[in-house]
């Protein structure tokens, strides 16, 4: 795993706009996965200020979110659909068709689930899947215990996720306990991953992600066996890292072509 320690959010957030630059230019018709929450905020407004100064085009691309909340339409202003329209879709050229998200409502959810992770099959696989770390070390809302195989799936959020999402809903108890999300199999296959990290709410996440043992108790920790996995955090996510000035070393001395 490459880990990349910056200055501050607003670096983090350039720092991946770049992962995503590269992926579209190189591939235009991409495959993105998609993550909410608090960190990929500053990404996102870095990604509709590119494609605003024509830097970035996605009207080829297509989108699959991680995860939603079950029991919330759409139209729900704490829904993922919402805050993906809000923060991304809505300032770029994204078609509509393209972007995909769970259906919270589903009437058959492991029937839905089975059909989205078709869809993600059909569209040729996810190029870059964007990833944001859960302070128990969750990816999507695989949290911890979640089988590192497992697939699109009903999950139930710990009190402590619950308990870091009541700012979205205005108290701990308008959370729903349920969500939709992929399963840690299905991350795993992303051909690129970039993972987001900001704040120390998320440093001891970040070590036992980076430096831990690979365990279900840190979901996480499973990228330490992918491919392709680049996380980026700022300094106060960093601070638990062992050997946080090795990997300041290794990117210092990276030749250009591979820094970001
Ligand atoms: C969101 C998601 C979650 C979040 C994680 C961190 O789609 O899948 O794994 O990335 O809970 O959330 P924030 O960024 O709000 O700290």
């Amino acid at each position: 795993m490459e880990v990349i320690i910056r200055s501050d959010a607003g670096a983090v957030s350039k720092g991946a706009a770049q992962y995503f630059k590269q992926q579209l230019e190189a591939k235009p018709a991409s495959v993105l996965g998609l993550a909410t929450g608090s960190t990929p905020v500053g990404l996102y407004r870095e990604l509709i200020a590119l494609y605003q100064a024509r830097l970035l085009d996605f009207s080829r691309a297509a989108s699959f979110n991680l995860d939603e909340y079950l029991g919330l339409p759409a139209a729900h202003p704490g829904s993922y659909h919402s805050f993906m329209k809000e923060n991304l879709f809505s300032h770029i050229n994204l078609p509509l068709e393209n972007q995909h998200l769970p259906d919270g409502t589903s009437s058959d959810v492991p029937a839905h689930c089975i059909s989205y992770e078709e869809s993600i099959k059909s569209a040729g696989g996810i190029d870059l899947q964007l990833l944001g770390l859960g302070s128990d070390g969750h990816i999507g809302f695989n949290e911890p215990s979640s089988s590192l195989s497992s697939r699109t799936r009903i999950k139930t959020l710990t009190p402590r996720t619950i308990s870091d999402n009541a700012q979205y809903f205005g108290g701990e108890e308008n959370v729903p306990h349920h969500v939709i999300t992929m399963g840690v199999g299905t991350i795993m296959e992303a051909r690129q991953c970039v993972v987001l990290a900001l704040g120390a709410k998320k440093a001891a996440a970040v070590a036992a992600m980076v430096e831990g043992p690979i365990t279900a108790s840190c979901p996480a920790s499973i990228l330490q066996m992918h491919p392709r996995c680049t996380l980026i955090i700022d300094e106060a996510a960093a601070s638990a890292l062992l050997r946080g000035d090795y990997y300041r070393w290794v990117y210092d001395n990276k030749p250009l072509w591979q820094k970001i």
